[in-house]
């Protein structure tokens, strides 16, 4: 049985915190999977640790349900949220609401994530109205990082304190089960998690949140391009990687793999009837 939303906002009340991570395919969701991990976002991000552009822009509906598809055939107990990309939310409510019911529809995951406060309160309203749980993401929202200036804390500027707090409690009214912050400072991260009624996760906003979110090739230091500030390495993948790949490469020039154990073998009479053609 699948964790539920439900499950997800009895972990706040209970003082419980969620680790979610992202996963973008078969292999790792099943990992996170059997590890008992609740929350597994299928980010966009993928567009920059997966596919290597520099930001999350390009990534289209379409790659997102491929990639969707792969994480939920990957899991059993594990939420699986997808990640509505660059302007598949944001010119019309029907629009939204088409996308959100694809990522349900087609690529079979349990939730949606938008990006945004106030602006897309009406849309995340409509899109739960229609059975569709939602996750909320405020602070830093990097499809947006043109106009923020770049991937850059948010919520310093007094203003700008009081409209993520803002944004926070719209989000919560019009219905989402958990809310991203993204890099906003511990302080004010701590302040919303204290006044809101649902879960917050953050990254790059201090442990006074109700739990954490990591991308998954951060975290096992398998994109090294650039290590966001807020990243832990628990790995450090991309060596590990590289020795192995090594390896490979002077056991083949060497002759020492494959081994029988990595052989077929056959008839030997056959072998021999073959000789003679
Ligand atoms: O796309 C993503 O991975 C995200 C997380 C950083 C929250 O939105």
């Amino acid at each position: 049985m699948r964790t539920t939303v439900t499950q997800i906002r009895e972990m706040k009340a209970n003082g419980d915190k969620t680790a979610m991570l992202t996963a973008y395919d078969y292999s790792i969701a099943q990992i996170l999977d059997r590890a008992g991990i609740p929350l597994i976002l299928v980010g966009d991000s993928l567009g920059m640790v997966v596919l290597g552009y520099e930001t999350t822009i390009p990534v289209t509906m379409e790659v997102m349900l491929h990639h969707t598809r792969a994480v939920v055939r990957g899991t059993e107990q594990t939420l699986v949220i997808g990640d509505m990309p660059f302007m598949t939310y944001h010119v019309s409510v029907e629009d939204a609401m088409r996308n959100a019911a694809r990522f349900i529809q087609e690529a079979g995951c349990q939730a949606v994530k938008l990006e945004g406060g106030m602006v897309v309160a009406e849309k995340v309203r409509r899109i739960v109205e229609a059975g569709i749980p939602v996750m909320g993401h405020i602070g830093l929202t990097p499809q947006s990082a043109n106009q923020l200036g770049g991937h850059r804390v948010q919520g310093r500027a007094p203003g700008a304190a009081a409209k993520i707090l803002e944004d926070a409690r719209v989000l919560e009214d019009a219905g989402v089960f958990a809310i991203v912050l993204e890099m906003v400072p511990a302080p004010l991260a701590s302040l919303i998690t204290e006044r809101s009624g649902v879960p917050t996760i953050g990254i790059g906003a201090g442990a006074g949140c109700d739990g954490q979110v990591q991308v998954i090739n951060d975290m096992l230091g398998s994109f090294t391009d650039f290590v966001p500030r807020h990243a832990k390495q628990y790995a450090r993948l991309t060596e590990t990687i590289a020795g192995a790949v090594e390896q490979y490469q002077a056991e083949v020039k060497s002759g020492a793999f494959p081994t029988k154990k990595h052989s077929f073998t056959m008839d030997e009479s056959l072998l021999t009837e073959l000789r003679t053609k």
